[in-house]
């Protein structure tokens, strides 16, 4: 059979290196076991969400929720970061001081729908938040827009509850759009008429926020009967 060193977890999302536990200084299956608990978290998260987007559209008739898009972050990914960080690979040093091993993207139409969705979250009482950072009502000088939030999410096992940390990230479509692109132009090396391409993006930025707020506008006018 071919080794190529990895072996494709029950999580089968996650490529987990053979020799993880000798690079994470961990017990055999201790992390294994940490990105299974990550990956708990993620259904959590998006069954809340789910929940909330179900009740809205039946009391209210709005789905503010379009999509929700979710992943794990990689173990080499992981352990690029930690490195980055200066941090021993250990499993607990993971988990004390990653906040986005578990990524969790909600996207919604509107812009008051990414409020109204992040308050309904952190108002439940078994989720708490841990930082938050409001890139709408203060863009990056790129011109990026999105909210973040770091909340911990309980996760009850057999035995014994774990509180996880997740990134949720919540934007309009539009905002979502225009950070696909500008990821892309940031991790490709050739990009023709670079310095420009900045400019464009950030210009684009600003037309996308207007538009995103002219469309609440819109939508604001229509009167339910
Ligand atoms: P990391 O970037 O994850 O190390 O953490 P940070 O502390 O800088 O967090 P921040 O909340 O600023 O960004 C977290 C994530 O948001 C990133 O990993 C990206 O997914 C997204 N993000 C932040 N800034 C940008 C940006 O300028 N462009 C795009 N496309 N995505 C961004
Ligand atoms: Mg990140």
């Amino acid at each position: 059979m071919l080794d190529d060193g990895l072996h494709t977890s029950f999580l089968r999302q996650v490529q987990i290196p053979r020799d993880i536990d000798n690079v994470f200084e961990s017990e055999p299956g201790e992390f294994e076991e940490m990105m299974m608990i990550y990956s708990c978290a993620i259904k959590e998260a998006k069954t809340k969400l789910q929940v909330l987007n179900d009740e809205l559209s039946i009391r209210h008739k709005r789905n503010p929720i379009e999509f929700i898009k979710t992943r794990i972050k990689q173990p080499d990914s992981i352990a690029t970061k930690m490195k980055k960080k200066g941090l021993d690979l250990t499993v607990e040093n993971v988990r004390e001081n990653l906040n986005d091993v578990a990524g969790i993207r909600v996207i919604c139409s509107f812009i008051d729908d990414i409020y109204r969705v992040a308050d309904m979250l952190t108002a439940q009482d078994d989720i708490s938040l841990l930082k938050i950072k409001d890139y709408i009502k203060h863009p990056k000088m790129n011109g990026y827009r999105s909210l973040h939030l770091i909340v911990g999410i309980p996760v009850f096992f057999s035995d014994h509850k774990e509180t996880v940390r997740a990134e949720i990230q919540i934007r309009t479509i539009a905002m979502d759009f225009w950070a696909s692109l500008e990821h892309q132009v940031k991790y490709k090396k050739n990009v023709r008429d670079a310095e420009n391409v900045v400019y464009e993006l950030r210009a684009c930025a600003d037309v996308i926020n207007r538009t995103d707020y002219h469309m609440q506008s819109i939508r604001d006018r229509i009167v339910e009967i």
